[in-house]
């Protein structure tokens, strides 16, 4: 689908609702750049840049990073794709990160996966991934067709350090206290849709249908 408007759209779920795995797909289909903040921060940890040796730590313990840093890391980011139209995944997590996005760029889409807790932490426990590209894989759920290699590159796939269940307890806990409150503050500001479900593959279609009809309709108000 080819939009003759900039979308600006964001993705927001507990760690391991499938914001990943769904971002790939609204990608592959809506063409929006995506710009997730676990993966950039990952990246940097991979290439032990100074932020991602200093950010290392918190990630690994399931903390949030410091809401001044991720700020200027995404907006600075988010600059340079300025002219398209995108998705952020991870960003905002707190009020704090809602407001400095708000002062920058007007949101107008928001997708909330609705995911019970209770089901997330086994997946997350089978999930690899490919660093590089951040594409995600689950053993039991969608495989990559050569075990433990990535489909599209055929580069080796890591599982990632916060994936153990300590850490996903804690991940859990800061989504509960930091970032709930943003769901309220984008309800109230009426952009929020929210899809419930424990399986990204009946999600999926939903939210395909509500962006195509959404995307149509913002076109329509343009043309
Ligand atoms: P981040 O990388 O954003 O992690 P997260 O929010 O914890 O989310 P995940 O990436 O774990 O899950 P996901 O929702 O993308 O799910 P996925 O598609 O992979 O952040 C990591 C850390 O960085 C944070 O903890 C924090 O420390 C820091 N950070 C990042 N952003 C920050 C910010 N803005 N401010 C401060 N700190 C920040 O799917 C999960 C798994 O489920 C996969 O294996 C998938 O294949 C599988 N799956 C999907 N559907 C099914 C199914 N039906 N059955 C079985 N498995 C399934
Ligand atoms: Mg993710």
């Amino acid at each position: 689908m080819v939009l003759q408007r900039i979308v600006r759209a964001v993705i927001m779920g507990p760690p391991g609702s499938g914001k990943g795995t769904v971002s790939g797909r609204i990608v592959k289909t809506f063409g929006l750049k995506h710009i997730s903040s676990g993966d950039i921060l990952r990246a940097n940890i991979n290439a032990r840049t100074e932020l991602g040796l200093l950010m290392k730590a918190c990630i690994d313990q399931g903390q949030l990073v410091p809401d001044d840093v991720m700020s200027r890391l995404i907006l600075s980011d988010l600059r340079a794709v300025d002219q398209s139209s995108w998705l952020l995944d991870g960003f905002p997590r707190t009020i704090y990160q809602a407001e400095a996005l708000d002062d920058a760029y007007s949101v107008d889409t928001v997708i909330n996966l609705n995911v019970p807790f209770e089901i997330i932490k086994q997946r997350l426990t089978s999930r690899w991934i490919h660093l590089p590209s951040g594409r995600v894989y689950n053993i039991d759920f969608n495989p990559p067709k050569v075990s433990g290699f990535d489909d599209a590159t055929g580069e080796p796939l890591v599982q990632r350090a916060d994936d153990t269940p300590e850490t996903v307890t804690r991940r859990l806990k800061a989504y509960k206290t930091q970032t709930e409150p943003v769901l309220e503050y984008y309800r109230s500001k009426g952009v929020l849709e929210t899809f419930s479900g424990t399986e990204t593959n009946k999600i999926w279609p939903h939210v395909e249908t509500f962006l195509s009809r959404k995307l149509t309709s913002v076109n329509q108000k343009v043309a």
